[in-house]
């Protein structure tokens, strides 16, 4: 992402933050614990809303400027966390480190959905929740979905590689995980063509586990 995209993100969400992001935030994270990892972290907007019951706390971030932001947020903030730079799709990390994976906003980002979902799944134990909120194709609106569609090879290039008629929950089923909870909602005050998100929870399930 581009210097003053990374800097410019939080004043850019601010509005759809208050408008009801903040607070699908922090209803997500609020059953976690013990050791959580958190891919494509941006600049933190997660990490004053992380339960007390989170022992360790991993965030990654591929993007220098982002991670320049977000370190200053880890600096100033209360709690101990390390901050890597390694993209989802190649997680630096053994099989079954974690109790729990965090994806907010970064399926929709990553170069290949597929293989970062099956990296989740591998460092998570058997059984471990990934907690995701992510803005999707408009499947059941078919005016949307065509202005998605039209507009997704130009906000690819401005808004780093964002796609905006990606089938993330199908994705999530596909790369070995149970969804146990998920919400369908329009994210308020968000453009229309980011507006479709589905969020919750799924555990690691699949052949291996
Ligand atoms: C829209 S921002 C969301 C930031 C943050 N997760 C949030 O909820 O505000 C998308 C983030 O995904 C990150 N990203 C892009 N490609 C990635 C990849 N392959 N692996 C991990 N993160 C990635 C970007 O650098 C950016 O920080």
């Amino acid at each position: 992402m581009l210097k003053p995209a990374a800097l410019l993100y939080d004043r850019a969400m601010r509005g759809v933050e208050e408008a009801g992001l903040l607070e699908w935030r922090r209803a997500l994270l609020a059953p976690l614990s013990g050791t959580v990892l958190e891919i494509g972290a941006g600049t933190g907007r997660n990490l004053a809303l992380y339960p007390e019951a989170v022992t360790s706390l991993v965030v990654t971030e591929p993007d220098r400027h982002m991670r320049s932001v977000l370190a200053h947020q880890v600096r100033t903030g209360t709690r101990r966390l390390e901050v890597v730079g390694a993209p989802a799709e190649h997680l630096p990390f053994a099989d079954s480190t974690f109790d729990a994976a965090v994806s907010t906003l970064v399926l929709c980002s990553v170069a290949d959905q597929a293989s970062a979902l099956r990296e989740v799944h591998r460092v998570l134990r058997p059984g471990g929740s990934l907690v995701f909120l992510e803005h999707v194709a408009a499947e059941d609106r078919p005016t949307r979905l065509r202005w998605q569609r039209r507009f997704e090879p130009v906000w690819k290039r401005v808004a780093g590689n964002c796609h905006l008629t990606r089938t993330t929950e199908r994705a999530i089923g596909s790369a070995g995980f149970e969804i146990t909870a998920i919400e369908r909602a329009g994210m308020r005050k968000a453009p229309g063509v980011v507006r479709p998100t589905v969020r919750g929870h799924a555990t690691a399930v699949g052949p291996d586990r």
